[in-house]
């Protein structure tokens, strides 16, 4: 298998997380939401990562820590060609060390309703249902809602 490089996030790569953002927010436009991705980068430079393969970003995934204890995973995408390979698994554990590391204890995370076969990635990590949100990203764009404790 080739090597994957998990690094931060840079400004340079927002083109191309932008592209594989739209596999996890399907409510959006790519343009829409570039906007977002900047603003979490800028916010959290420290909790935004990729994952490159032979010098090409193929994932990311962002965070943030609310109220101390609590943190959002905001996204995690992996390029369609390259999922089932543990790249998801390899930015995952990247970002829930680091959360940890600055002291969060909950992790949440919001799945939009069409992306709800990334589910058993999650449970994977232990991560269980906690909820869900009727047009949490616009009207008829339902959530579930995932939880982790730290351990
Ligand atoms: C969810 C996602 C990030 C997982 O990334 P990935 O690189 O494919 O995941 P990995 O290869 O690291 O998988 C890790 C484990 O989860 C399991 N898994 C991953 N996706 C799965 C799925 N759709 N169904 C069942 N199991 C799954 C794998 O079997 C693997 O277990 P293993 O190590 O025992 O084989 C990726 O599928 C994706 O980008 N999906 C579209 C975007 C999305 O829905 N994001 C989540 C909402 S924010």
């Amino acid at each position: 298998m080739p090597k994957i490089v998990i690094r931060k996030m840079r400004r340079s790569d927002l083109n191309i997380v932008s592209e594989l953002a739209m596999l996890a927010n399907p409510f959006t436009t790519k343009e829409k939401y570039c906007k977002h991705i900047l603003d979490e980068l800028k916010e959290n430079p420290d909790l935004s990562f990729v994952a490159v393969e032979n010098g090409k970003v193929v994932g990311y995934v962002q965070a943030e820590v609310r109220n101390g204890e609590k943190a959002m995973l905001e996204d995690i995408a992996v390029a369609k060609e390259h999922q089932g390979k543990g790249i998801g698994k390899l930015l995952l554990d990247k970002e829930l060390k680091t959360l940890k590391r600055k002291g969060a204890r909950i992790v949440l995370a919001e799945v939009h309703y069409k992306c709800a076969s990334a589910i058993p990635f999650y449970y994977k990590h232990n991560f269980r249902i906690t909820g869900f949100v009727q047009d949490y990203f616009g009207i008829g764009h339902d959530t579930i809602i995932l939880k982790l404790v730290l351990q």
